[in-house]
């Protein structure tokens, strides 16, 4: 079997949509619904499009997206001009600043990405969301659930969906010094890659160092074992 990285996987499957692409997104539409005054968005670590960026244009929204991976932004390009889109992307890291001006945006999404890094970059992650998107702007997002989250004879795994369909416990390591946080051991799926887990109380008091109204609801994808905390919040 063949190691999956986010690049390896974007250059492979520029248009698939499965565990990597979210699909959640459509849960915020009655909150856009109601609130016509959002119309210029940042889609942060985006992808190939399909889980956020490409159901926002198709909403008439103007959307800015940017990932750490060549392979994801071009995969996203094709997948916008495809349906005649114009998708603004650059290629940046969510752990240093963002490359756009304060207030910026009228709201910010982040799906199944924040996560990837320890507490202290998931924060800078969350203060930059803040700062480029508007007073009165919403954040939406997904994070992971600390539920998932099992332990056997002092070893910590999760049970996960493989893309051919097949269940396998995904043993993790723990980080040394953040308890929630681990890496992926299946050297097939994700090697090493930090995840940091939340369990509820953690993401209300981390969520509203930043934003008020902050809103958690539990999530699940049918084809998939993967338990998300699906988030809102206004600056
Ligand atoms: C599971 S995919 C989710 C894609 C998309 N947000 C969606 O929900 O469909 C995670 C994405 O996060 C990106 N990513 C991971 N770490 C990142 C970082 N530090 N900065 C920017 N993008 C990052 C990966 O390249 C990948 O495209």
């Amino acid at each position: 079997m063949e190691k999956i990285t986010h690049a390896h996987y974007w250059s492979k499957n520029p248009t698939k949509t499965d565990v990597f692409v979210s699909a959640f997104v459509h849960r915020f539409y009655p909150v856009l619904q109601k609130n016509k005054k959002i119309k210029k968005v940042l889609d942060v670590a985006c992808g190939n499009g399909l889980g956020v960026s490409l159901p926002l244009l198709r909403r008439g929204l103007k959307v800015h997206a940017f990932d750490h991976t060549t392979a994801a932004i071009k995969a996203a390009q094709k997948n916008a001009e495809k349906e005649g889109f114009t998708l603004l992307l650059k290629k940046s890291n969510m752990h240093k600043p963002f490359p756009y001006r304060t207030g910026f945006f009228d709201s910010t999404f982040c799906f199944q990405a924040i996560y990837h890094g320890k507490l202290a970059n998931i924060i800078f992650t969350l203060s930059e969301i803040k700062r480029v998107t508007k007073k009165g702007g919403y954040f939406f997002g997904t994070l992971l659930s600390y539920d998932m989250i099992k332990k056997e004879k002092n070893k910590f795994y999760m049970k996960v969906k493989l893309l051919d369909g097949k269940i396998i416990k995904s043993y993790h390591k723990q980080d040394k010094s953040e308890p929630h946080l681990f890496y992926y051991l299946n050297k097939n799926f994700e090697y090493m890659q930090p995840h940091y887990y939340f369990t509820k109380e953690e993401l209300k008091s981390t969520l509203s160092q930043f934003f008020k109204d902050v809103k958690i609801r539990v999530v699940t994808r049918k084809n998939d074992l993967s338990v998300y905390w699906l988030v809102s919040g206004r600056v």
